[in-house]
């Protein structure tokens, strides 16, 4: 980078590049979402059902979906548990990622979203493997351990008891299998010190902490969502036991 000055003609000229930049961005988004993570109608349908309910459109991008099976299918996931369904959306890209045997289990506390999730799942022809199950998750994750050990959990449901859900993704996950949480970086807010006074923020923040601490597991966070302020905590449950976190 070069040192900026503020005479008016340097700050056109910074403004012209953050603009290219800005096209330069669009560009490789639309290009990677074409290439490897195009929506189908079932997708679609999802999108408009969720619109149609008046759902808020905070569901994964389609790029993320796709990060979602190639995890699933990098651990061979035949199951998964997701604890938030929204309408359905990430559900699809989920199962999708399961042989036919395969079977995921989503968990949601809102009767309205689990009715508009199964439509989904059951118009992308999934309902053979995948189960919307509604109810608060802290009160049905503890009679999953009969279900257990699920392949991969991911979590995108209500933000301040992340650090409970992971808790249950530690007892429901297999060694070598996967635990997701979406929304991990939120603006960077859950990463700042001194923690803000707020249940999301806070249940976000130890969240992130826990799994990049745990002896048990390997955790990464990188931007991927919302023009970079956002993204998953990928974290892999290890198979054979820390020595210090490399
Ligand atoms: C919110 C929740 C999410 O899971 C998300 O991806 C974005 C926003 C929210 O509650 O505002
Ligand atoms: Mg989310």
């Amino acid at each position: 980078m070069t040192p900026q000055s503020d005479q008016p003609e340097d700050i056109t000229q910074r403004v012209e590049q953050l603009q290219r930049e800005a096209r330069q961005r669009a560009e490789i988004d639309t290009a990677l979402n074409t290439l490897f993570a195009q929506e189908d109608d079932a997708l679609q349908f999802a999108l408009a059902a969720e619109h149609d309910a008046k759902m808020p459109a905070i569901q994964i991008s389609p790029l993320q979906g796709r990060l979602l099976q190639v995890l699933a299918i990098a651990c061979g996931a035949r199951k998964i548990l997701e604890i938030g369904a929204l309408a359905g959306y990430s559900g699809i890209w989920l199962a999708r990622a399961l042989p036919p045997d395969g079977r995921l289990i989503s968990l949601e506390v809102s009767e309205k979203h689990a009715a508009v999730a199964r439509a989904s799942l059951e118009r992308a022809g999934l309902s053979d493997r995948a189960e919307v199950r509604l109810g608060s998750a802290l009160e049905i994750l503890p009679t999953l351990t009969r279900e257990a050990p699920f392949d991969l959990v991911f979590i995108d449901a209500d933000k301040p008891p992340y650090p409970a859900y992971l808790d249950w993704a530690l007892k429901l996950t297999r060694p070598g299998g996967v635990i997701v949480a979406d929304n991990c970086i939120r603006g960077g807010r859950p990463l700042r010190e001194p923690v803000e006074d707020d249940p999301a923020t806070r249940g976000l923040s130890e969240y992130d902490h826990r799994v990049a601490t745990d002896p048990r597991l390997v955790s990464v966070a990188f931007p991927m969502d919302n023009n970079g302020m956002d993204g998953f905590a990928i974290s892999v449950v290890r198979t054979v036991a820390s020595e210090g976190n490399f």
